[in-house]
């Protein structure tokens, strides 16, 4: 059975420690957010696992929200609908429920995905998508080499897109995402040319993994950072990334359909 902490949070992360700035941090980036809709096809029923703050909920949809935080159900905006308290594990909603179900950025934080997805396919009639990370491919980020603590957690805790897929079932593909410059939507990548922006404690706060790195080692990345932009380390490595519109980093959407 999935374990919950105080506020209902039912992952790895206690959301009542470190949700408080995620809405603020992390809104929804519409280039992204236009790939999600086009995998979620024609429906007019979309549930929303994982819904957090409600990003990539706006939509020409009656959209479901289900989230066990009440620190991250207390950031949703008000136009959007009220989100169930409950986990992906155990979907309270009989089988084919929805037309469509999406889950964005989660599915690496449940203690059992594979059930978690088995579910959501059980409730939806139609296409369900997942946005997440290879965790193959998170190693591959500068950021790396100035804080390996933070991604050596991500590549743990992301699961193998093949078990994701094989949870599905159905015939599902798998499409990377390309992070553009300006994201909107604060996980680390996004920052890949903007490096001056993972200084800042609320950003880093704003993506869970950092909550697992110690401080000192935390104290060390933001001093080797600072030092390199000062004297023009990073800009001589990687300063081509400032203007490079698109990254093709670890974010990728699959999108499985039943048989
Ligand atoms: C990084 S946030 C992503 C929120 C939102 N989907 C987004 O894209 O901004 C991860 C969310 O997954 C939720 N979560 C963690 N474990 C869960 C579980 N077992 N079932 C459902 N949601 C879960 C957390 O409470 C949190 O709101």
């Amino acid at each position: 059975m999935t374990s919950r902490m105080q506020d209902g949070s039912a992952g790895d992360v206690d959301y009542a420690a470190v949700g408080g700035g995620y809405g603020r941090h992390r809104r929804p980036d519409p280039r992204i957010g236009a790939l999600i809709h086009e995998a979620l096809g024609a429906a007019r029923t979309v549930l929303n696992v994982g819904a957090g703050a409600g990003s990539y909920e706006d939509g020409p949809w009656e959209v479901t929200p289900v989230e066990p935080s009440a620190a991250m159900r207390a950031q949703r905006p008000a136009h959007l609908a009220p989100a169930v308290d409950a986990v992906a594990e155990r979907l309270p909603f009989p089988d084919a429920s929805f037309d469509a179900a999406m889950t964005t950025f989660s599915v690496h934080q449940w203690p059992d995905p594979a059930a978690g997805l088995r579910e959501l396919r059980r409730v939806t009639r139609g296409p369900v998508a997942v946005l997440t990370c290879d965790p193959d491919r998170v190693r591959d980020f500068w950021l790396h080499r100035y804080c390996p603590d933070v991604l050596d957690t991500e590549a743990r805790r992301y699961p193998a897109l093949g078990d994701l897929a094989a949870a599905l079932g159905g015939t599902v593909t798998t499409a990377p995402v390309p992070i553009p410059l300006d994201c909107t939507d604060g996980f680390n990548e996004a920052y890949y040319g903007r490096p001056e922006r993972l200084l800042d404690p609320a950003a880093r706060q704003a993506c869970s993994a950092w909550s697992f790195v110690d401080p000192p080692a935390v104290d060390r990345f933001t001093a080797a950072l600072r030092r390199d932009l000062a004297d023009g380390t990073w800009d001589a490595r990687h300063g081509h990334l400032r203007h490079q519109p698109y990254l093709e980093g670890s974010l990728v959407l699959l999108r499985a359909l039943p048989d």
